[in-house]
């Protein structure tokens, strides 16, 4: 496994290192820029107001010289941090010959299927790739599963985050992305998830994910529950936009025996959580099952380039040619990156040491939960963390305000966060898997004083 000094060597040395409060005039301007000329549904840019410059593992340098610490890494698709030489190296090798073939077969191309199913459990035996991003992996799983069961229904789980597109924003949960944008693609249905800190059956906390679980037989097997039976349920393993909510290995268990049970297909969307994030390369490892179609985009272009993919069984490989087209079904350059990072993070044992560093920063944050009025629960698995901020530990009412401000914040004092959850009241770390434990540290240090800070200010 990697050791400490040869990670902080992909991390530009120094930081945080704050020069001119952010948005500092360069960042100013070029945030200006944009707001006049890029369309109003800009939204990173907003929370996280700046203009970047370079990126090097887990700093970021902005158009004003101010390094951060990425505690977000583009929501999570710079998995292994900005810049890393051994991707970088491949990816330039791969642009020099060529850089798209729609889906005709190269060595490159050979290269990602072969890599991947080698981490794949091997009852997975097809890869298909989609569009270039995380979307298009969702729609061609949710096409696959309805063309093969020959129904049209899907059950997703509240707080689901799928997409942006058709059916994937049809199977996303969060009213402010799906409403007055005219009708969503019909047959889905939504149930309760595994959220235990608002546990919605009034169980004892801990049993949330049974009841969760009970709740989707229940439903599938009622036949007036108002659920025709679903081609499909499609499931985070581990929830990342509504709020990082890792539940334990059990509820995915229950889930896989229930979707059998009533020959349903299972979908897990590890387009967040896989590839390493969770301490496991893919998040439904830590429950043992297989699912029937995996989704993945986000890490899998090792650097940021665009890719995604659907894996799924032997099966379900049915659709005649040409019923699932596309131009961008292969950005050759992200193929090589993409195999260069998966082989990167099997020879270093990248997914381990998220795991190990994950308990650890857990630990840390769990002691800020302990010490703070205003955090309501800490929580995650590996890398994936999140923390929930609430007006009050008693009522649980939501501190969206409060998350805001805190992300602001530790902007300003060099870190960077992004808020999620049912309410936009959960602060999410996802940081590059290849950042040092000290950076993680002083990352979390900061984050505490920017709670302890907007709590005082009373932006509640
Ligand atoms: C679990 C999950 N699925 C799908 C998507 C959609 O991916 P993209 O934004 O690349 O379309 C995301 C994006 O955050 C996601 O987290």
């Amino acid at each position: 496994m990697i050791d400490e000094k040869q990670l902080a060597e992909l991390s530009l040395p120094g930081a945080p290192r704050i020069l001119t409060e952010p948005p500092g005039p360069q960042s100013r301007a070029i945030l200006e820029y944009q707001a006049q000329n890029e369309g109003s549904a800009v939204s990173y840019a907003r929370g996280l107001p700046m203009a970047v410059a370079r990126s090097r593992g887990a700093t970021q340098v902005d158009a004003d010289g101010n390094i951060y610490i990425d505690m977000f890494s583009g929501a999570g698709v710079m998995a292994l941090g900005g810049a890393h030489p051994e991707i970088l190296a491949a990816a330039h090798a791969q642009i020099d010959e060529f850089t798209h073939t729609l889906d005709i077969p190269s060595q490159t191309r050979e290269g990602l299927v072969e890599t991947l199913k080698g981490l794949l459990p091997r009852e997975l035996t097809r890869i298909f790739f989609g569009g270039p991003t995380g979307s298009d992996a969702v729609e061609q799983a949710l096409k696959l599963a309805k063309w093969n069961k020959k129904r049209n229904g899907i059950i997703a789980f509240e707080g689901a985050y799928h997409g942006m597109t058709g059916a994937s924003l049809a199977v996303t949960t969060d009213s402010g992305h799906r409403d007055g944008v005219g009708e969503l693609v019909p047959g889905v249905s939504f149930v309760p998830y595994a959220y235990s800190y608002r546990n919605p059956f009034g169980c004892p906390p801990e049993e949330t994910d049974l009841y969760a679980a009970r709740w989707l037989d229940r439903v599938l097997r009622d036949s007036h529950s108002g659920v025709s039976k679903p081609a499909a349920v499609i499931i985070e393993a581990v929830q990342g936009e509504g709020g990082t909510i890792a539940p334990p290995p059990r509820f995915l268990q229950n889930i896989r025996r229930i979707t059998q049970e009533h020959d349903v297909l299972l979908i897990c969307d590890e387009i967040q959580c896989g590839l390493g994030r969770t301490g496991r390369m893919f998040a439904f490892e830590h429950s043992q099952i297989v699912p029937d179609i995996v989704t993945l985009s986000k890490a899998l272009g090792g650097l940021g380039f665009p890719i995604s993919a659907i894996a799924y069984r032997e099966e379900l490989n049915t659709l005649p040619p040409g019923k699932s087209i596309g131009t961008f079904r292969g950005n050759m350059t992200a193929f090589a990156a993409g195999k260069a990072a998966l082989e990167y993070m099997v020879r270093e044992d990248i997914p381990g040491r998220a795991a190990l560093l994950g308990e650890k920063l857990l630990a840390r944050l769990k002691d800020c939960e302990a010490r703070s009025a205003i955090v309501g629960e800490v929580r995650g698995i590996g890398l994936m963390l999140g923390i929930e901020l609430v007006k009050d530990k008693t009522t649980k009412e939501p501190a969206p305000a409060l998350a805001a401000k805190v992300r602001t914040l530790a902007h300003r004092r060099g870190v960077l966060v992004e808020v999620g959850g049912h309410f936009n009241h959960v602060i999410r770390l996802l940081p590059p898997l290849v950042i040092t434990e000290e950076l993680a540290f002083k990352a979390a240090d900061i984050i505490e004083s920017a709670i302890g800070e907007a709590e005082k200010a009373g932006c509640l």
